[in-house]
């Protein structure tokens, strides 16, 4: 396996993808905000969100295509961040979209011509997927020299993409970086699509032709379009001759602002302890400040409330790795340094970003203190790896404001598996007795509003 090609930097990657494009006559869009302009999106996931109209046929540009590199947050996998080299909340989206203007050939010659001839890439190290009856790209990739070893049919849950439940969809086509075998499971059947590290997908083209609406039917949309994404911190691994996303030149300096900070060694094949702390920490630091300067506030519902989460845990993991005080606008000044030139918005609202991380971190300072001497007490009573009681989580959720997924970290950390269905049971008991005494009260009606607050909203902290 051929492992001669050019290292480049994230910089160098970002430019060079869009150059390419815009010399094609692909316009450069710069990204939309992380907010969506789209009440289906909780928060903007991917590059083509801010050309949804452009899909529906509602607008059309001049252009033949265009191009952008989009700030995304992703959170359905919040817990898997650290644990291995691949999942990240906040991350950077190379893409070029079109609107009828480009054809699935022209689209496939360009992103072969992009990674073989301008990033270099080793060709038997690069393998494609289609979807499972998607002859046409099979054939597309085929003409261009593609072996027919290098290329396989995947389904409906690989190669469908859809940026929600509603709206532009279609089947795609990924394209991977084999990694080497030393980074694989090492399984016979191991191909693109395994879970393991073997096998990197950093370009996603989407051949976007339906618009699934709420009652779950996919008319055609108006043209055959096409949006890809490029994963450019993935890229900036391959690029660099590294198997993981943190190992990246970007993520590196965040690292080794937490091994400054903390003491603690990284150590970029352990995904557990302190790697795993430095790399949460690292990858949320960038999402807090990306979030904030976009104009999100920490809250406790909808973007606000993943905001918090995602600050808290990068608080609490500092606690982990033995950080003393308030830590976290270091890191916010250290992802500006960084990114500051190719997202303005980030310097502009420097003062705004670290006022709010700081009142944050020490609120949940002060929470964490109070909970966490409650917690080790509960824990030190426990007989070696026995679980820790649904009350005890719920006490410390209910009284302490300590949050459920950090007394499950926690006890996780210390060998203790938490009771989850002990804790909800605790919650609907809560609830089922706030309900009953609501009944026959004079103030009944008014209670049931709060009882109803209650199943909305997450508890009040206690300050
Ligand atoms: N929108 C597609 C994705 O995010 C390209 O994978």
């Amino acid at each position: 396996m051929s492992a001669d090609y050019p290292s480049m930097t994230t910089a160098e990657i970002r430019s060079k993808f869009l150059n390419f494009f815009e010399e094609r006559g692909l316009k450069l869009y710069p990204s939309s905000s992380l907010v969506p302009d789209d009440p289906s999106l909780l928060l903007a996931n991917a590059g083509m969100n801010q050309f949804k109209e452009y899909y529906q046929g509602k607008k059309t540009m001049k252009e033949i295509g265009a191009i952008s590199c989009q700030k995304c947050v992703r959170t359905n996998d919040i817990d898997c961040i650290g644990e291995d080299g691949r999942h990240l909340s906040f991350f950077e989206m190379l893409g070029d979209f079109s609107f009828g203007g480009v054809s699935k050939q022209q689209a496939c010659a360009w992103a072969f011509e992009l990674i073989t001839k301008e990033f270099k890439l080793p060709l038997d190290r690069l393998y494609f997927t289609v979807f499972t009856e998607d002859d046409e790209t099979h054939d597309v990739w085929r003409s261009l020299g593609v072996a027919e070893d290098h290329i396989s049919r995947l389904g409906e849950d690989d190669n469908f993409w859809a940026a929600g439940p509603t709206g532009p969809c279609g089947p795609c086509s990924e394209i991977y970086f084999d990694m080497g075998e030393e980074v694989g499971c090492g399984s016979p059947d191991c191909k693109p699509g395994c879970d393991c590290d073997r096998f990197l997908e950093f370009w996603n083209l989407v051949f976007t032709q339906y618009d699934r609406q709420e009652d779950g039917s996919m008319p055609e949309l108006p043209h055959r379009n096409l949006d890809t994404g490029m994963g450019l911190e993935r890229m900036a691994a391959i690029m660099q001759h590294k198997t993981a996303n943190y190992d990246g030149d970007l993520m590196q300096h965040l690292i080794k602002l937490g091994e400054e900070i903390s003491g603690k060694t990284y150590d970029a094949d352990d995904y557990s302890g302190a790697s795993r702390s430095l790399r949460i920490i690292a990858d949320h630091s960038r999402a807090v400040d990306f979030m904030i300067s976009d104009g999100i506030l920490p809250g406790n519902e909808g973007r606000e409330y993943v905001l918090r989460r995602l600050l808290r845990r990068a608080v609490f993991h500092g606690r982990l790795l033995g950080i003393e005080g308030a830590f976290l606008t270091k890191f916010i000044d250290e992802v500006n340094a960084q990114m500051g030139e190719a997202y303005p918005e980030l310097l502009k609202n420097v003062a705004l970003v670290k006022g709010i991380v700081a009142s944050e971190e020490e609120r949940f300072s002060t929470t964490l203190d109070n909970g966490r001497v409650y917690l080790d007490e509960a824990l030190a009573a426990l007989a070696e790896g026995a679980v820790l009681p649904g009350d005890v989580a719920f006490k410390l959720h209910d009284t302490f404001g300590f949050p459920i997924d950090l007394t499950v970290e926690i006890a996780g950390a210390a060998g203790h598996d938490v009771d989850m269905d002990g804790f909800t049971a605790c919650m609907e008991d809560q609830k089922a007795r706030a309900r009953a005494n609501a009944k026959g009260d004079a103030w009944g009606s008014f209670n049931d509003v709060w009882v109803e607050l209650s199943d909305k909203v997450a508890s009040t902290e206690f300050d």
